[in-house]
């Protein structure tokens, strides 16, 4: 039987190869938590989570970090379907702007990738006026940029294949497995 615990092995599915064990993403988890708590401490932050894919991350983050912060989300789509982007990003929704305005606020992304989803997550919140806003992303892909993009904490950077699990999907699958895990077929880059 094929659980969420497990990677997909099946023939119909494609293999995945494990790249960051629940241990060492909790670790770089904690990491960012304490840098995020230091950097914040006189005025907590907003985190707004990039739905879909922030939200396990964004969750043992903010159970990680000290500060008191404030959670929010906003719904961007970049992907149609599989592994290739669509080129196109759309915000559905986002914070209010009493949420944010004036307010420190830091949007947290599972992985930057081209950076064109995080780009218009930025452009959306940055006309609500935030006292600052910075980006955090568990996974940074900085090989596929297109854009011009800071990014101020990162979890892992890497290169190359399509990854799932702690959150990432492929074809809405497999977010709910606990370590992070890599296609076999690489693509092209
Ligand atoms: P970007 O706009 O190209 O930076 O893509 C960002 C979004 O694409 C992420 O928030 C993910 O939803 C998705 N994405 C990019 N690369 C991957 C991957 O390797 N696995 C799963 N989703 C990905
Ligand atoms: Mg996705």
């Amino acid at each position: 039987m094929q659980t969420n615990r497990q990677p997909p092995t099946s023939s119909t599915d494609p293999r995945f190869t494990p790249l960051w064990t629940p241990e060492q993403i909790a670790n770089r988890v904690a990491d960012i938590a304490r840098k995020i708590d230091h950097d914040y401490a006189s005025n907590p932050p907003v985190l707004v989570g990039a739905l879909k894919g922030s939200f396990i991350f964004l969750a043992d983050l903010v159970r990680q970090m000290k500060l008191p912060a404030e959670i929010e989300f906003m719904r961007l789509s970049s992907y149609n379907a599989g592994t290739e982007s669509s080129g196109h990003v759309r915000v559905a929704w986002g914070p209010s702007v009493e949420a944010i305005k004036d307010r420190p606020v830091i949007v947290v992304e599972d992985i930057v990738d081209t950076g064109l989803t995080t780009s218009t997550a930025l452009g959306h919140l940055r006309r609500k006026r935030p006292a600052s806003l910075r980006v955090c992303t568990l996974l940074d892909r900085p090989e596929r940029r297109t854009t011009k993009l800071t990014v101020d904490y990162v979890g892992f950077t890497f290169s190359g294949r399509f990854v799932v699990g702690y959150g990432l999907d492929l074809d809405q699958r497999y977010r709910g497995l606990p370590g992070i895990y890599g296609l076999e077929d690489d693509r092209e880059n």
